[in-house]
């Protein structure tokens, strides 16, 4: 049984990146294996991530390229070369067109850091996930992993736990708690679980 071959997408920091790396090396994630990280910010810590674990970082500028299209045949081009199976979006903050997602249907995972449908789509990232959150006084939250398609946050949804919000809480504390609690462990099982499911498939 072949490995499925995963790219993961980043933007930033990269700790979901990590989680999937670590998965790996403890053997929660064995019927994938991540060959290439793309990053479409030049400065994302997730590159140096990246790179302490000898896995190929390259960065593909939107900005340099223009447009969207030109963007994301750029991914394209880098994705179909080295083969890969399963596209990971591990905190990638910019929304894939329609002609991208379709081209990889079943193929591409998202982390979002909410129990979807709360607090998703169009505008919500990050920290506005949590600060919207909080701001609506709910008491549970959590994190979801999703298949992508056209709609953002809108595809089928693989895996979800819910975290507890605290009295007290800043975004940043119930970010982390998020991510604690529930990124880094629901995303590399459900990567395991699509990438078994690719690899029995080829
Ligand atoms: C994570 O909390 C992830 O769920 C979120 O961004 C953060 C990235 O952190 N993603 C989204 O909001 C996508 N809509 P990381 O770079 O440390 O993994």
């Amino acid at each position: 049984m072949l490995k499925a071959r995963i790219a993961v997408l980043v933007s930033g920091g990269g700790t979901n990146l990590q989680a999937i790396l670590d998965a790996q090396n403890s053997g929660v994630i064995k019927s994938g294996e991540v060959v290439l990280v793309i990053s479409n910010h030049a400065d994302a810590y997730a590159l140096t991530r990246a790179k302490n674990a000898g896995v190929e970082g390259i960065y593909i500028s939107k900005k340099e390229l223009k447009t969207q299209e030109a963007f994301e045949n750029a991914i394209i081009a880098a994705l179909e070369e080295r083969e890969i199976d399963l596209i990971v979006l591990a905190g990638f903050m910019s929304i894939l067109s329609e002609r991208f997602t379709a081209r990889y249907d079943h193929r591409i995972i998202n982390i979002h850091p909410s129990l979807i449908p709360s607090f998703c789509g169009q505008g919500f990232y990050g920290l506005k996930v949590h600060e919207a959150a909080l701001a609506k006084g709910v008491k549970v939250t959590g994190a979801t992993v999703h298949f992508v398609n056209e709609i953002p946050d809108g595809g089928e949804i693989i895996a979800q736990k819910a975290v507890e919000v605290q009295d007290g809480d800043t975004p940043e504390i119930l970010q982390k708690r998020v991510m604690e609690q529930a990124e880094w462990i629901i995303f590399p099982q459900a990567v395991e679980r699509i990438a078994y499911e690719i690899s029995n498939s080829n």
